[in-house]
């Protein structure tokens, strides 16, 4: 069975770490993200905080999902930003604002249009979006981040309810699904132990799993998450992969 694959922010961390261990062979791993460059991905270059990069990559889904002989489709929203970090009201507006159009308002859009593109699809439709305990918990620091997460939560679940009532319908289904994927080193996790306490006061928590050897493999998470498809998860599941 052949697969097609999107996963957004391939180009690093996590998402480089998903491409590298996709669990279907045949698949096509089409890597949207600005740097591009991960080996074995196709790579669209998008800007996912620019609105108009959002219509392309549903061109992108609909143009490869028709008359495709793929059995499977799966989209992994997982590009996600910290900058800018520190108080709401205090730093930058446009760097606020292209955190909000990213955490926030990308995950609610793309999702929408992978739904779209596999409305009609015959085979199995699966859709991660990358969650995090931030979500949840209040950083301060972080407010932008903490709100797109917790956004992305409650879209799952909401959306998660439509699926299944499609599914109930006798209609083509998409496993939709959160992930939180735990303290995993990346990038990300580098830029946060290089910033202020000023700007990020629990900076002194990351620097402390880190010192502590307590960071994640990207690749471990990578292959938890993919393990998910085996899992009899409900419509809308908010998943953490430390509770795996
Ligand atoms: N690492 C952790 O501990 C952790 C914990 C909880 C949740 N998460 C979540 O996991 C996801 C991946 O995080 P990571 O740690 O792997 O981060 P990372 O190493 O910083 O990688 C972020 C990825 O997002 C892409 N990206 C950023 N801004 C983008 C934009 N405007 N347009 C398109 N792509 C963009 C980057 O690609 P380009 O720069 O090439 O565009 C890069 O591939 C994020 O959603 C993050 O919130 C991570």
């Amino acid at each position: 069975m052949t697969s097609l694959v999107w996963i957004s922010g391939a180009s690093s961390g996590i998402g480089a770490a998903l491409a590298a261990t996709v669990p279907w062979r045949d698949a096509t791993v089409v890597d949207i993200s600005r740097s591009g460059g991960t080996p074995g991905t196709e790579h669209l270059p998008a800007d996912l905080a620019d609105p108009d990069a959002w219509s392309l990559v549903e061109a992108h889904f609909l143009a490869r999902l028709a008359g495709t002989d793929a059995r499977r489709a799966v989209f992994v929203h997982n590009a996600g930003t910290l900058d800018p970090m520190g108080p709401a009201g205090a730093v930058d507006s446009r760097a606020y604002a292209t955190n909000v159009l990213l955490n926030a308002a990308a995950p609610q859009v793309l999702g929408h249009a992978f739904l779209k593109a596999v409305a009609d699809f015959p085979g199995e439709a699966q859709l991660y979006l990358l969650t995090s305990g931030a979500a949840t918990k209040p950083y301060p620091g972080w407010s932008s981040y903490c709100g797109g997460k917790a956004g992305v939560d409650h879209w799952v679940r909401t959306v998660g309810e439509e699926q299944r009532a499609r599914a109930a319908a006798g209609l083509p289904a998409c496993r939709v699904v959160a992930v939180a994927p735990g303290v995993v080193a990346t990038p990300m996790q580098e830029e946060i132990r290089a910033t202020d306490p000023a700007l990020f006061p629990a900076v002194t928590r990351f620097r402390s799993l880190h010192d502590a050897g307590e960071l994640r493999d990207p690749a471990d998470a990578a292959r938890q998450l993919w393990s998910l498809a085996d899992r009899d998860l409900d419509h809308g599941a908010v998943v953490d992969l430390r509770t795996l």
